[in-house]
């Protein structure tokens, strides 16, 4: 279990598609080719869009590759808390786009026939501590009052104790590789476009708008989504101070035995997140959890070995060919952030802060941004609306987040630099290389590596994440690999200097 390896990555083909080598004109530009993206461009294409999908990698690769893949409207414990801080009406409309993600990713999979193991089963959040059981309870009344399909339990047929449980019935799960890729291939035969190895890195606002890739192609559209996790383009201060990006680790391993049917995952910390998934005669338990804040903490691999202390402990484990890690984003007010985020009929829409429960919530913000775009409404907007004003929900981690992007920002500059510049072969350091501040890296051929540690971003320091060998962003979470090109974003640019090598 050496490598970093996603197994949804791992048993699919790889993807092909072209990068823009020329201007272009569409109706709708949308940029990122995750669930979000890919599943917008296929409701918008059936609804005789001409459109682009622009990924800056290859598509179905960011976090939709490296996900759990639970499809459900069960996130947690989040009804009691959304309908305390946003009102029943509020909560009712998140609960039933959820509810209503499920039944399109169902939807999409009949009708076309998609072979991606999708299922029906049920999902649990389980505590193991005397303490949550009245949270669980409550937290059971709030979904039923909703509507959704909630029983509180206190026994599952775990292979540890439980002290109860909150069940959702219907929900799903599926291999999300074999379903995105199979919306590409729809989405192509309509006639639209997939560009990928292209990144998005200005919107000139207008009519049309004008999107710039970073070979200085253009791209002419009417209305642009914004299907990148964290927004590229910023209303100024809108996103930077309403988001935080958190890791997660997940292993995958054979076992002797097996899960009960359905999804599980604890209601305390550590996260523990558990599901069985079973494709072409392989049967692979998931698990995983371990979230922290991205650029925060310092032996990453601790996660990992974290995960199997938990999976030894409880399960005979045969062998576990696959391990990865990813993040998402969360709002401050922990209700994602779908829609229109400029006035006007041709808008730019941007759908983010999932909370790691993107399958469900991407679907419902294609959902909901399609039906803006072809019907001018959607019955679930006004509590994804970026525009809300939600200053209760959001204080306490509005105060936490934006104190330790200051934090990173300042104490990043003002740090002693390290001169101890021999490191070992698979180490890295901050040190000072001719007066300059940068970050270094020995490779296990004992080449070194020297970038520039301040994001291109907006200038946070970045901090040496072991686990993926790459530099991190403890403030909106763009990550560099270890020779300075961009992983992912909202950094447009790669960290210098790209090439110094010693
Ligand atoms: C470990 C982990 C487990 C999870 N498990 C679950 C789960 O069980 N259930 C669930 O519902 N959710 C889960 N989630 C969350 C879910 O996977 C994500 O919310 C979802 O995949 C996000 O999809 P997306 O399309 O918005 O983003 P992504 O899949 O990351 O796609 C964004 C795309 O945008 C591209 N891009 C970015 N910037 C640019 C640019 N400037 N130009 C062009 N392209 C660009 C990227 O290359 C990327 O391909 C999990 C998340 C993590 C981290
Ligand atoms: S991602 Fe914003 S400063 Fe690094």
């Amino acid at each position: 279990m050496d490598k970093i390896l996603s197994y949804w990555i791992e048993t699919t083909r790889d993807t092909n598609y072209p990068q823009l080598e020329s201007d272009i004109d569409v109706d709708v530009a949308i940029v990122g080719g995750g669930i979000t993206g890919l599943t917008t461009a296929y409701l918008l294409s059936k609804g005789g869009v001409k459109l682009a999908v622009i990924d800056a990698n290859r598509i179905a690769k960011g976090t939709s590759g490296h996900t759990t893949a639970k499809i459900t409207s069960q996130h947690s414990l989040k009804y009691a808390k959304t309908i305390k801080s946003f009102g029943e009406e509020k909560a009712l409309q998140y609960a039933q786009a959820n509810e209503a993600a499920i039944d399109m990713v169902e939807e999409i999979v009949k009708e076309n026939n998609i072979d991606c193991d999708f299922k029906r089963v049920p999902a649990y959040v389980f505590t193991q501590e005397e303490d949550y059981i009245k949270k669980l309870e409550n937290e059971t009344s709030a979904a039923k009052s909703l509507k959704l399909p909630a029983e509180y339990t206190d026994r599952l047929e775990l292979p540890f104790s439980i002290k109860g449980a909150v069940k959702f019935s219907d929900q799903a799960q599926f291999h999300p590789r074999k379903y995105l890729l199979a919306l590409a291939s729809i989405i192509k035969e309509k006639g639209s476009h997939i560009f990928e190895n292209t990144r998005i890195v200005d919107v000139q606002e207008g009519d049309p708008h004008i999107l710039v890739s970073d070979g200085g192609k253009l791209i002419r559209a009417s209305s642009v989504v914004q299907a990148t996790r964290y927004p590229f383009f910023d209303t100024p201060g809108l996103y930077f101070s309403r988001l935080y990006p958190e890791r997660s680790y997940l292993i995958g391993m054979h076992i002797d035995g097996s899960l009960p049917e359905g999804m599980f995952i604890n209601a305390e910390s550590p996260t523990r997140t558990l599901r069985m998934h079973t494709s072409d005669n392989d049967s692979l338990l998931l698990i995983g959890g371990e979230n922290h804040k991205t650029g925060h903490g310092d032996d990453l691999h601790k996660h990992y070995e974290n995960v199997m202390d938990f999976a030894n402990r409880n399960f005979t484990i045969i062998d576990a060919p696959y391990k990865w890690s990813a993040q998402d984003y969360t709002a401050m007010d922990e209700i994602p952030i779908i829609g229109s985020m400029t006035s006007g009929k041709n808008s730019i829409y941007v759908a983010t802060g999932y909370e790691k429960w993107g399958m469900s919530n991407g679907t419902a913000a294609a959902m909901i941004i399609s039906d803006l775009i072809l019907h001018g409404e959607s019955p679930w907007e006004q509590v994804y609306s970026p525009s809300r004003f939600t200053p209760v929900a959001s204080a306490k981690n509005f105060i936490m987040e934006n104190a330790d992007v200051a934090k990173n920002y300042i104490t990043g500059k003002l740090n002693t630099p390290d001169n101890e510049i021999d490191i070992g072969r698979g180490e890295a350091v901050i040190t000072e290389v001719d007066g300059n501040k940068v970050g270094m890296y020995r490779d296990t051929d004992g080449k070194r590596h020297i970038v520039s540690t301040t994001c291109t971003h907006i200038g946070c320091e970045l901090k040496w994440n072991s686990a993926e060998l790459s530099w991190d962003c403890p403030c909106h979470g763009s990550r560099f690999t270890y020779t300075g090109d961009i992983i992912e974003g909202p950094a447009l640019e790669n960290i210098k200097p790209n090439e110094t090598s010693i």
